[in-house]
């Protein structure tokens, strides 16, 4: 069995507060902020990623979701230029970004979290903020105007919810709060496009549901968000419009209520797996 087919990383079953979507995706949706089309990713013998696309929009949280080794981190790998992929191009607001560095990418407005935290170990939570900010003078704008954000490093720390964060070492803090601290350096640039895979690991249910809260308002003040998770209840809740990957390819794409319904992101999820009592499916909440 696939690791991505373990049943309990697939149940988190657990109420969330009610977003706003509905207002976030009401009108024209124009050009993405993000375009990722026709990528494919071979390590070997795995194809990682096969033939992928997908579009995220401002003002929209965007869901990519799928099993334990579907791709969806190989594929923030080729869109934040980590990764060089055998196929396909990248663009951020129509700009082909394709052969583009990693940092030329954060430039114009390109900001992710890390699945494996990669916050700077020795330096307080402040200073890795910083080092964020240090890049935020340099950086072009993107994806049509933005508002919200603080230009400080504690006003940082405070909107991603770990205020009065201490002056020890981030390696020395829980994992949920230096999730939030890596979140805070990302925002630092003022990203129009912002990437984070798998946010709420780590995060107990109240946190979570103010990590939830706060990229929803991320999303109004005009970003683009693409949200790696597996908390199904979040995603749900959260996302306006939901990818779903599954060995290397999306198999269903829609609202969430599409996706929830769809077989074979049932089939995805459950078919290899075929209990009587899961039947009622991981993506209903
Ligand atoms: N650097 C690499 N070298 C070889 N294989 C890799 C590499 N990175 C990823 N893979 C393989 O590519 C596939 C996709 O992995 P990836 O990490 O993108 O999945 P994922 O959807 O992020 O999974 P998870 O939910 O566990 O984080 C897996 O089969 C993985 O083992
Ligand atoms: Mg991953």
């Amino acid at each position: 069995m696939p690791p991505g087919n373990r049943p309990s990383e697939r149940h988190r079953v657990r109420s969330v507060p009610p977003a706003e979507p509905a207002a976030r995706a009401s009108g024209e949706r124009g050009e993405p902020a993000l375009e990722a089309r026709g990528v494919s990713v071979r390590f070997g013998g795995v194809a990682a990623l096969t033939d992928v696309s997908l579009a995220a929009h401002p003002g929209q949280v965007t869901g990519l979701i799928g099993p334990n080794g579907a791709g969806k981190t190989t594929l923030f790998n080729v869109i934040t230029g980590l990764q060089r992929p055998d196929h396909g191009r990248v663009t951020i607001a129509g700009r082909d970004v394709t052969g583009l560095g990693p940092h030329r990418r954060a430039r114009l407005g390109l900001a992710r979290t890390f699945q494996r935290l990669e916050l700077f170990g020795t330096l307080s939570a402040a200073e890795n903020v910083r080092v964020g900010l240090e890049a935020r003078g340099s950086r072009r704008s993107t994806a049509g105007a933005r508002s919200g954000l603080p230009s400080g490093a504690a006003a940082l720390l405070e909107r991603v919810g770990v205020p009065g964060a201490p002056d020890a070492p981030a390696a020395s803090l829980p994992t949920g709060s230096a999730r939030l601290v890596e979140l805070a350096r990302a925002l630092a640039i003022d990203p129009g496009v912002l990437l984070l895979d798998e946010p709420c690991s780590g995060l107990d249910d109240h946190e979570t549901a103010a990590l939830g809260k706060l990229l929803g308002e991320l999303a109004s003040e005009g970003r683009a968000v693409l949200l790696v998770e597996h908390d199904m209840d979040l995603v749900l809740q959260i996302c306006d419009l939901v990818y779903v990957l599954d060995f290397g390819e999306i198999i269903a794409s829609g609202t969430p209520d599409q996706v929830r319904n769809d077989p074979a992101v049932q089939s995805a999820y459950l078919g290899r797996v075929e209990r009587s009592d899961e039947r009622a499916g991981p993506v209903s909440p």
